[in-house]
């Protein structure tokens, strides 16, 4: 009934309802709908009450909305799991563990907080309360060990193309799997994967999209180099919508990749990437490496071509845009 209550003012948002409207369209008491609006308050809700114009809905605390998130959902797998938790460690943790209980493919782990949030290469990952995508998602596929890197960019390819359905942004990625704004990073794949007899057992997708954050809610180290959806598009992005565009992207592209192999993945990473035909620098355990970003070849690997015409191959690592 709370979740109803709650549809009825998202309708006009703004305005006031009057308890004599919710009580004819719920069919439900006078008495019945205080408590109704007493309980939502109590869960972070702000209602103003006014004589003779009933209540308004103020602000509401941006926690996940699953039903709001599951209707519309049209996918077959992914997502027809679904936990949220408020604050955890890290959503990849709650994951590994899922699936040692027997969570089947395509359960999602929804976080409020991370506060052990984690990144690729051993860093942090920022996580703050509420304002953005803390996600990680269970895939079994059935595909050799060291087809992860290709896993790795089909993620990036659906987070991308997620977000330009979704919000008005320039987005673009830059290898293997970082979504950049304007040069500034919005959001981060990490894969990690359990495997037996050299193919995937299973695969935990962590994916961190920073969505409502604010400049304020980054500590001041992070400024210069990340950004959020909202900042750059200038108003506030439904997590539960993004959610469900990336669902449905990720699993029309996973059938893709399982019936016809990487080439069209590969294509469309290419045509997504700001990385290609661009100077770029990276650490390479024998030493720096700088070239021109040429191409991705069949495994995922980028391939630079340095000033004196070598090609070398970039298998895993980070790269820095010149
Ligand atoms: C990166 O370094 O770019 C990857 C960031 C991945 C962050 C996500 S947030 C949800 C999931 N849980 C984690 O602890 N990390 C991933």
């Amino acid at each position: 009934m709370n979740e109803r209550i709650l549809e009825l003012f998202q309708e006009s948002p703004e305005a006031y309802v009057s308890g004599e409207e919710i009580s004819r369209r719920l069919n439900v008491s006078r008495t019945a709908i205080w408590k109704h609006i007493e309980e939502l308050r109590a869960a972070g809700y702000e209602f103003e009450a006014a004589p003779r114009k009933g209540y308004r809905l103020v602000s509401k605390p941006d926690r996940w909305q699953v039903s709001k998130l599951l209707s519309g959902l049209k996918t077959k797998v992914l997502g027809q799991k679904v936990h949220v938790y408020g604050a955890v460690d890290s959503t990849q943790t709650i994951a590994h563990a899922l699936v040692a209980s027997g969570a089947p493919e395509g359960t999602i782990v929804l976080a409020e907080e991370q506060t052990a949030g984690r990144g690729r290469m051993g860093r942090a990952w920022h996580s703050p309360p509420g304002k953005g995508i803390w996600m990680s998602m269970v895939l079994t596929p059935r595909v050799p060990v060291y087809f992860m890197p290709q896993l790795t960019l089909l993620s990036a390819v659906a987070l991308c193309r997620s977000i330009q359905k979704v919000c008005q942004v320039e987005i673009g990625i830059k290898w293997p799997n970082d979504l950049l704004i304007k040069g500034k990073k919005v959001s981060g794949i990490l894969l990690e994967s359990s495997g037996e007899d050299e193919r995937l057992k299973y695969v935990i997708a962590g994916i961190g999209i920073s969505v409502n954050l604010k400049t304020e809610d980054y500590p001041e180290e992070l400024r210069n180099i990340a950004t959020s959806l909202a900042i750059e598009s200038g108003q506030e992005i439904s997590r539960e919508h993004l959610v469900q565009a990336f669902l449905h992207e990720f699993e029309d592209l996973y059938a893709l990749y399982m019936d016809k192999g990487f080439a069209p993945i590969r294509l469309l990473w290419e045509a997504l990437s700001v990385t290609l035909k661009r100077p770029i620098r990276t650490y390479a355990p024998s030493g720096p490496i700088e070239g021109i970003a040429d191409s991705l070849d069949d495994s995922g690997a980028l391939t630079v071509i340095t000033a004196n015409g070598e090609k070398v191959k970039i298998y895993s690592g980070d790269i820095e845009l010149k």
